[in-house]
């Protein structure tokens, strides 16, 4: 099946060469073809130029798309897309007042996620998520990780990540799981946390690698959650089964977590807020990919990761969501694009490649997503009729999607 599109207004993140990621000064320039074509071939790209030098081809259907823009679908790459119900009454809690923190040491945030998935049998778990995945990908999400971390035992971290894998078999949209056990202490290990990581390291990773449930693991380094050590144990498990590590750092405090993570060749170190000079440094000449998630910064009233910072550094940066029901229930990558620009100062083009090349980096997919580059996936965004990209994150709140093709196909 071979869908040709024609008048294309700008082809985006148009990469003849296949890259992985941009750092620094790179992450400024993103190359386009205007007045362009592009031809699918079932769910790859086959071939792109421009009008005049259109030869002819047959394909199953054309579709014109003067005055739109084409660029690759964003790829989200830490999202905690499982859970059950929701977390309003924190949200009211925190208007009045309370802090995340206060919340969570009253017994509120991750535990009680946690909570509420034990009590969640795994068909209604699949159906709430469902709709979650159906409502990002018609916001442009064409690739997505996505955590457990909510279970905090066995058997309900393997619903989770059971849960996941169906989506990874049922949906379009390209999925990679992350085993976050390490998310809370559970309140059956009260005062017992290494005892929880024992378990996690002897027990949950080994039985989730034989099962293949996850690609990657994870944990909550910070504050009253877990310690630089037991995130360093989770790593050093991950590897020996090839999981390789994403993991949680420096939301409220850095202790640490980021130099763990890159001396552990963690794939990513996620979060960032708070930032210290010898934070940046060691991420220098590393193969980890810094991340940066704005709306958890919007939505919790903290700071925006540093981004000119970090860019400024000659480092890379990357953009997701961490769409979860406490820090931030929004899945929206358009939102923040927008963010991105609005209050971490990245120029539009810095955006768009930190949610498409760079994002795609951090999942582990470069080599497939993230760039317009023959033989990759056929995942795309097509735009309403716009003056020009930069017209997307100045547009905040609002997404001017007109379709979401992914593995060539447009989803309905
Ligand atoms: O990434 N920080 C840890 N985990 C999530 C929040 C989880 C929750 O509040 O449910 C995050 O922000
Ligand atoms: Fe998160």
């Amino acid at each position: 099946m071979k869908t040709l599109i024609t008048n294309i207004k700008e082809l985006l993140q148009v990469r003849h060469t296949s890259i992985d990621k941009l750092q620094g000064q790179e992450m400024k320039d993103l190359p386009s073809i205007k007045n362009a074509w592009l031809l699918l071939h079932d769910d790859l790209i086959e071939d792109f130029g421009t009008m005049d030098s259109l030869p002819f081809l047959e394909a199953d259907s054309t579709i014109d798309a003067t005055g739109k823009i084409i660029l690759p679908s964003w790829v989200d790459s830490h999202t905690h897309l499982v859970y059950a119900g929701n977390r309003e009454q924190e949200f009211v809690d925190r208007i009045h007042g309370l802090t995340y923190e206060e919340i969570a040491n009253k017994g509120g945030g991750i535990v009680n996620s946690a909570q509420k998935l034990q009590a969640t049998d795994e068909e209604s778990l699949y159906q709430q998520t469902l709709t979650r995945l159906k409502e990002v990908m018609r916001l442009g999400t064409g690739a997505i990780e996505i955590k457990s971390g909510y279970g905090l035992t066995l058997d309900a971290e393997l619903k989770m990540l059971r849960v996941i894998k169906r989506l990874k078999q049922d949906s379009p949209i390209h999925i990679k799981a992350t085993f976050l056990g390490a998310h809370a202490l559970p309140k059956a290990y009260k005062d017992r946390r290494v005892e929880y990581i024992d378990e996690i390291v002897n027990v949950m990773i080994p039985k989730i690698a034989e099962e293949q449930l996850a690609d990657y693991v994870d944990a909550f380094c910070e504050k009253g959650y877990f310690t630089v050590e037991d995130s360093v144990r989770i790593m050093e498990a991950g590897k020996k089964y090839n999981l390789p590590a994403k993991i949680h750092v420096n939301q409220f405090n850095s202790i640490g977590g980021i130099k763990a993570g890159v001396e552990n060749s963690a794939l990513s170190v996620d979060h960032l807020e708070v930032m210290t000079p010898e934070d940046i440094e060691v991420l220098k000449g590393s193969d980890t990919m810094p991340v940066a998630l704005p709306s958890c910064s919007l939505f919790l009233s903290i700071p925006y990761t540093p981004a000119r910072e970090i860019i400024d550094a000659g480092l890379p940066l990357a953009l997701a969501t961490d769409y979860n029901p406490g820090s931030t229930p929004s899945g929206n990558m358009n939102l923040v694009v927008s963010l991105a620009c609005i209050k971490m100062r990245m120029t539009p083009e810095e955006a768009i490649n930190a949610a498409t090349i760079n994002a795609a980096y951090a999942m582990g997919i470069s080599k497939t997503h993230g760039s317009i580059t023959k033989g990759k996936k056929a995942n795309l965004i097509l735009t309403e009729p716009i003056p020009s990209y930069g017209f997307l994150p100045y547009s905040f709140g609002s997404n001017h999607i007109e379709s979401v093709f992914l593995e060539g196909k447009p989803i309905n």
